[in-house]
This record gives structure tokens, C-alpha cells and sequence, in this order.
């Protein structure tokens, strides 16, 4: 694994964006297309700003997300295709392929038409969010480390209803959806290279309790990507706040 701490949240941001750009291009010189996940929430904001500056041949990349809510409107604000359209592929396209997660469709057949995708097309390279519970995609702790499926539907735990509504995308907890079709973590730990994209303050505590725990844990889903052979985490100095020098000396 490879830590770095960036000043701040846009410093992390532009270097996420770069390293994404310059690991395409590596990817284009021996292939012919690249396949990414993505992330979304408030923690990717500053990420998309940047990465839609960088020069990239979009044409040769086709991208998948990692996450959905169960029936929640694609034009509410908290919706994740919405969010990818307007704020990445509106603003890059066309892109090669674009595989959204449709939480208004039926989610088992939903998640029979992204797994065949997923077999057809690995990911090189997975953009892989941390939440405040240590979460990364909707897999909640305690999280299913064994699942071969692709994609599941997964409940979500009032921690993770609640960072939703702290950072402004709905009203109040009762408006979240209960569910959502997640991407799985075993199929997260096959991209041939992970990033962790992870500022600010409210990310501290999950930010050492990943560190620290020695051994992976579904009680704190991210652990499983220190197992990962190609793991970056990038943080600003809000969210390795809480390091020790120890832990910051051990990784980065
Ligand atoms: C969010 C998103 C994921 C994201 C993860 C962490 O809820 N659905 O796509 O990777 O959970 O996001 P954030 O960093 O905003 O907490």
C-alpha cells in the first residue's frame, strides 16, 4: 500500500486527477481501452473538477460506478447518475461505454446486466471512496467479504443514512432510501489498482481505524485494501489527523 498526505482536500485532488491521467495513458499505450469505476459523494467533488482538465482520450474509456439507491428518482439531488452525468461524462463525453446503476430498475435484473458487463470488461482501475463508517461502495459494516456476485443489494445502516444528510444531499434520515444495489467487495478487490480518494475531517476516525487494525475486518470494510497488491490512499492532513507518527511513518 502507498499512503500519501497532501496539504489540503485540493492539492489531493489534482495529484488523484493526474496520477488517474497519467496511468490511462500508460494503460493506452499497451491496450486499446481502459475500464474504471467510480466513486461519488462529496468526498470525489474536488476529484472531477480536476480530472475533467486533465487530457485524456475519453473515447477509449469505459466507466462503470460503484453505487445506487433503490428507487430514488434520477432527478433527485442525491442521485449518483445524476451526479456522474452532470459533473463527469456531460463534461468529458463521449466516452467509450457508460454502465450506470439504475436503482429504479429491477435490481435483480439490474444486477445480471452490470455482472455480464463486468465479466466481458476487468477494471483496471477502481476509484474506491472511503465513508465515515469505513465503508467503501453501500457495503456497511459488518461487511460481506464473500460474496462472489458482483453486485448486491445491500441495506444501509443509519451511520452511512447520516453522513448522507450531514453533507447536505437529503433532509432528513427518514428521506434516505433504506437500500441500495452496491458493487461487492471482492469484485472492488479486482481492479488491477485501487485509489482511495479520502479528505477531510469527517473521515479522521475511519481513517485510523483502517490503519490500525491489523488484520481485514467487515466490522471496518476498507481494511480489506491494505490486502490489495496495487493500493493507493491519498489523504489531506484533515483526514490523518488522527495518525500517529507511527502509522504515518509505516505507510507513507
Ligand atoms: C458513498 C458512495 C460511494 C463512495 C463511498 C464513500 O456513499 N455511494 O460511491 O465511494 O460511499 O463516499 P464518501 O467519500 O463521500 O463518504
Amino acid at each position: 500500500m502507498q499512503m500519501k498526505v497532501f496539504s489540503t482536500a485540493d492539492v489531493l485532488s489534482q495529484a488523484a486527477a493526474h496520477l488517474i491521467s497519467e496511468e490511462i495513458e500508460e494503460l493506452l499505450s499497451k491496450q486499446d481501452q481502459v475500464t474504471i469505476v467510480f466513486s461519488t459523494g462529496s468526498s470525489q467533488l474536488k476529484f472531477f473538477d480536476h480530472l475533467i482538465l486533465e487530457k485524456v482520450d475519453w473515447a477509449k474509456v469505459r466507466m462503470f460506478h460503484l453505487d445506487e439507491y433503490i428507487n430514488l428518482p434520477e432527478t433527485h439531488e442525491a442521485s449518483f447518475r445524476k451526479y456522474l452525468t452532470e459533473k463527469f461524462i456531460d463534461q468529458v463525453g463521449p466516452l467509450k461505454e457508460v454502465y450506470l446503476v439504475d436503482g429504479n430498475q429491477d435490481p435483480a435484473t439490474e444486477i445480471a446486466r452490470l455482472s455480464k458487463a463486468l465479466k466481458a470488461y476487468p477494471i483496471d482501475i477502481g476509484l474506491i471512496g472511503i465513508g465515515g463508517n469505513a465503508h467503501i461502495a453501500f457495503n456497511d459494516p459488518p461487511a460481506n467479504f464473500s460474496t462472489t456476485e458482483a453486485f448486491h443489494v445491500v441495506n444501509l445502516e443509519d451511520r452511512c443514512k447520516l453522513q448522507q444528510v450531514e453533507e447536505g444531499w437529503f433532509a432528513e434520515i427518514g428521506d434516505v432510501p433504506d437500500q441500495a444495489i452496491s458493487m461487492t467487495i471482492r469484485q472492488i478487490m479486482q481492479c488491477k489498482l485501487i485509489l482511495s480518494i479520502v479528505p477531510y475531517l469527517s473521515k479522521a476516525e475511519a481513517v485510523l481505524k483502517t490503519l490500525e487494525t491489523p488484520d481485514p475486518t467487515p466490522e471496518i470494510p476498507a481494511t480489506i485494501l491494505k490486502t490489495h497488491p496495487n493500493f493507493h490512499l491519498y489523504l489531506d492532513e484533515d483526514s490523518a489527523s488522527l495518525l500517529p507518527d507511527e502509522l504515518r511513518e509505516r505507510y507513507e
